[in-house]
Formats: structure tokens, C-alpha cells, sequence
């Protein structure tokens, strides 16, 4: 695999959900994790956790557990109809390989399971309890959420197909027992790894005009 920029990592690391059944090399997963752990962390406290997952009946269970999971979401997805900013092709392509995903999670010859251990916060004389633990609440995915980035470019630059997945979370209990993680640690993503059948990139997003503010909200950016 040539080594390729990193703009050209960002613009085409896109959501790669149908993956060949091959198997990756412990090699490139150690620095796929590499990586991962290369990421920021709030206070540098690094309390996260990554569960490389092969065994086949291990996959098979969590693909189940997706699988179920998958059937709220499609709930959801047709509640919502397609968003204003994507085209029909867009949209079916999104459905489509979202849909094999739901059926093939368990099929990706590895899936990552970042996880975080629950934030550490001790109460402090004159620093309000309630407030301290509603902030770190609120920051808590930011501690894990850049190691899950990395995850996805380093995949883009060797080559590997993964995609950032989050829907385990509505049966997240069965996911915790199946695996065993400790009553303080929480998972955060579900990321099959493999080689892609579909190719990379590139990425189509909404323009920065219809994003960026200049200073307050509302004002136009002029870039
Ligand atoms: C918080 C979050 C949760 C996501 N959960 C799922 C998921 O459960 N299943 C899935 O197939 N994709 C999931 N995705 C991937 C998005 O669908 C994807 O990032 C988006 O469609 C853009 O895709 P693209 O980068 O290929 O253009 C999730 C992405 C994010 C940021």
C-alpha cells in the first residue's frame, strides 16, 4: 500500500460497511491501535480501552446484537425520510450499505470495540458536585471519539475498510455481558475492520458557506 497524504486520507475515508471475509494481520491492527492511542484525551487521562474481537462465535453474538439494534434504527431512518442535503443516490447508497451492515456485522474479520472507563470526579470544597459531573458528562465522548478518528484514517492509509457504528448502543447490557467489560467501562463504537469491496472516497459534504459563521452566528464567512 503507498503511502498516501493525509488530506487525501480525510477526503476519502468514507463509511466502508461490505468487507471481504479475508483476514487482516495482527500487524496492521496493532497500527491501526497505534494510532488510536496517539489521540487526545481530556486531562491526558488516556482511560480508554480497545477490544479487538476475531473469535467467530464472539463476532457472530455481536453481529446479533447489531442486528437487533439495527431494527430500531431502520425505524428511525424511515420516520425521517431523506435528509435535504443528500441526493436520492446519495440517500439509496447510505440505506443500502447501511442495510448489509445490519445483516454482516458479524462477518468483519475483526471488530474494534473502543471503549472508556467512567471519568474520575471527587468532589472539591467550594466546586459545585452536580455541575463537575454534568460537565464531565458532556465531555466524556470527546475522550474517545479522537482515538475513533484515528481508527478511520489509519484504515484509510493501509488500506483497511471500517466505518464509526454506534447502534449496539440501544442494547448496549448485551454487548457489556457478551464481553465482559467492567461495571466502570462503557463502549463507545462498534468498527468492523476488513479489506473493502467498495473503493474509497470521495467524501461529498454540505459547503462551507453553509456551515462556517464568521464570529456570531448568522454572519457570513467570506472564505
Ligand atoms: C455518531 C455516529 C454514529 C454512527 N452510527 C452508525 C451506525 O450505527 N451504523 C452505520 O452503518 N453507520 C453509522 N455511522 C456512520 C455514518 O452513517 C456516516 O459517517 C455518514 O453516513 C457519512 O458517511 P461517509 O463518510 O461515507 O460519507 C455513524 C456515524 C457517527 C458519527
Amino acid at each position: 500500500m503507498p503511502d498516501i497524504g493525509l488530506f487525501e486520507a480525510i477526503h476519502t475515508a468514507r463509511s466502508l460497511r461490505r468487507l471481504k471475509p479475508d483476514p487482516v494481520p495482527e500487524g496492521l491492527i496493532a497500527q491501526v491501535l497505534d494510532a488510536a492511542i496517539r489521540a487526545s484525551s481530556a486531562g491526558n487521562a488516556q482511560n480508554w480501552a480497545f477490544l479487538v474481537v476475531r473469535d467467530s462465535a464472539l463476532r457472530r453474538q455481536l453481529g446479533a446484537i447489531y442486528r437487533k439494534a439495527s431494527d430500531i434504527a431502520a425505524a428511525m431512518y424511515t420516520a425521517k425520510g431523506r435528509p435535504a442535503h443528500l441526493s436520492e443516490a446519495q440517500y439509496q447508497r447510505l440505506m443500502a450499505t447501511g442495510a448489509h451492515l445490519w445483516d454482516h456485522m458479524g462477518d468483519a474479520p475483526v471488530i474494534l470495540i473502543p471503549c472508556l472507563r467512567r471519568p474520575d470526579v471527587p468532589p472539591v470544597s467550594g466546586v459545585q458536585h452536580d455541575a463537575e459531573l454534568a460537565y464531565a458528562n458532556r465531555i466524556r465522548g470527546a475522550s474517545i471519539y479522537p482515538a475513533v478518528q484515528n481508527i478511520i484514517l489509519a484504515c484509510r492509509a493501509l488500506g483497511l475498510g471500517t466505518t464509526i457504528t454506534t447502534n449496539h448502543l440501544r442494547c448496549e447490557d448485551a454487548v457489556r455481558a457478551l464481553l465482559g467489560l467492567p461495571d466502570d467501562v462503557d463502549s463507545f463504537a462498534m468498527m468492523p475492520i476488513g479489506w473493502p469491496i467498495d473503493p474509497f472516497g470521495p467524501l461529498s459534504r454540505k459547503p462551507l458557506s453553509a456551515v462556517v459563521h464568521a464570529g456570531r452566528w448568522g454572519s457570513a464567512w467570506p472564505g
